[in-house]
């Protein structure tokens, strides 16, 4: 072919590429350990290494949690070419020695960023500089990028994220982008395009139902996020998940609570990115952090996220399910409530049918009047019998049951 017509290829094919969200990531919600519920701005790289070396010693590592992400106060300033650097006094060797050493033990480096001018905590953001810093990521070897949105004034939300995208895709290393701008903008309209996730409220407090004012913005205790996933549910999938913020595990609620909290993040397919410090966490909190048939719930391949059967409000229960491969589904009750509660389910006469994604086939409706699933607890680690009988049991205060139902006869219709 002249070299003039393949100079006119090119030349249209690069006025029409454009650069697309990096494909094949976070096909599961991302799981992982973030520095900001309990550190804040109190980081450095010995805490950093530490909390590597933890995440390996625990067993978190080989249950998935892969991601050791910083997040915001890492920055010192910009050099004369306009590239970032750590803080100098907290990071002295650097970010790329940093990140050797984290992926030296199997996990993947995350780092923190924002859109606007700065980042929530007063440290350089990256509007004008979206390029520079995803170059400087990749010389660096980050794998996720945690990218924010304080001082964004007449910014654009899905177009500061697009530029955030394509940068970090021409510069080629594949990073998990996580969209933080608080479900301001309705990101779940525009997320799957930008990103990998994106949260979905302000930001999480540990407790079980509480809102904290900080007078321009609130942070929400456990049950007020789970209440603002509410219509969500079909904008997740494979790639591209609801965010409901990092966890609060093992930062002082209730052992109760905590395992609520768990089961009901594994429920909503979110990502789970651990928050206290697993440097000196209890066995009871590495327990729940590391329990695999919940993670499993979470991690499951179909990739769909838990919907709200029915309700109880009286009592405060909730009633949850989950449809996962191999039309097998977990269930979850929650109690919202401060007393114990007794419940009872005759699984033959609940019709459980999945909301959303009913028309997508067979294994979205239960049909628990013709088909007979055998019942694990996932925290009792128990076979309780098959869905022919019906479920009685007590939901402790503020805690959850959680089962796995798998599937293993089906009377055919007459
Ligand atoms: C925002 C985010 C938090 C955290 C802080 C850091 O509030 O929502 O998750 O990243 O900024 O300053």
């Amino acid at each position: 072919m002249p070299r003039i017509v393949v100079f006119l290829c090119l030349l249209v094919l690069s006025i029409f590429a454009t650069a697309q969200k990096q494909e094949g990531l976070a096909l599961t919600p991302p799981m992982g350990w973030n520095s900001w519920n309990t550190f804040a701005c109190d980081i450095d790289e010995t805490l950093i290494k530490e909390t590597a070396d933890a995440l390996v010693d625990s067993g978190m590592r080989d249950a998935g949690y892969i991601y050791l992400n910083l997040d915001d106060c890492w920055h010192g300033e910009r050099d004369e070419n306009g590239f970032i650097h750590p803080d100098p006094e907290r990071f002295p060797s650097g970010m790329k020695a940093l990140a050797d050493y984290v992926h030296s033990k199997g996990l993947k480096f995350g780092i923190y960023s924002d859109a606007g001018d700065e980042t929530c905590a007063g440290r350089p953001g990256s509007n004008g500089y979206e390029f520079q810093d995803a170059l400087q990521y990749a010389r660096w070897g980050v794998d996720y990028l945690k990218y924010d949105w304080c001082k964004t004034e007449n910014l654009s939300a899905p177009g500061a994220y697009r530029t955030m995208r394509d940068a970090l895709s021409r510069v080629g290393r594949p990073v998990v982008l996580s969209i933080c701008e608080w479900g301001d903008n309705d990101p779940w309209l525009w997320g799957e395009e930008m990103g990998h996730l994106w949260r979905t409220t302000g930001d999480i407090i540990n407790c079980w139902d509480c809102e904290v004012d900080h007078g321009t913005w609130s942070s929400w205790g456990i049950l007020r996020i789970l209440d603002m996933q509410e219509g969500l549910r079909k904008y997740a999938g494979p790639g591209h998940w609801n965010d409901p913020d990092m966890m609060e595990v093992g930062n002082g609620m209730s052992e109760s609570e905590d395992r609520a909290h768990f089961s009901l993040w594994a429920m909503l397919s979110a990502p789970l990115i651990a928050g206290n410090d697993v440097r000196n966490m209890s066995k009871t909190t590495r327990e729940i952090l590391t329990n695999k048939d919940v993670i499993a719930i979470n991690q499951d391949a179909l990739g769909v996220q838990g919907f709200k059967y029915k309700e109880d409000l009286d009592r405060g229960l909730e009633y949850w399910f989950k449809p996962l491969a191999n039309k097998e589904w977990a269930m979850l009750v929650l109690n919202r409530s401060d007393e114990d509660q007794k419940i009872r389910f005759e699984f033959k006469k609940e019709d459980v049918i999945d909301p959303d994604f009913a028309d997508q086939g067979y294994g979205f409706n239960a049909n628990f009047s013709r088909a007979r699933y055998d019942i694990y607890d996932v925290w009792e680690k128990k076979e309780l019998g098959t869905t022919r009988r019906t479920l009685k049991t007590t939901v402790k205060a503020h805690d959850v049951v959680m089962y796995r139902l798998t599937k293993i006869t089906e009377e055919k219709p007459h």
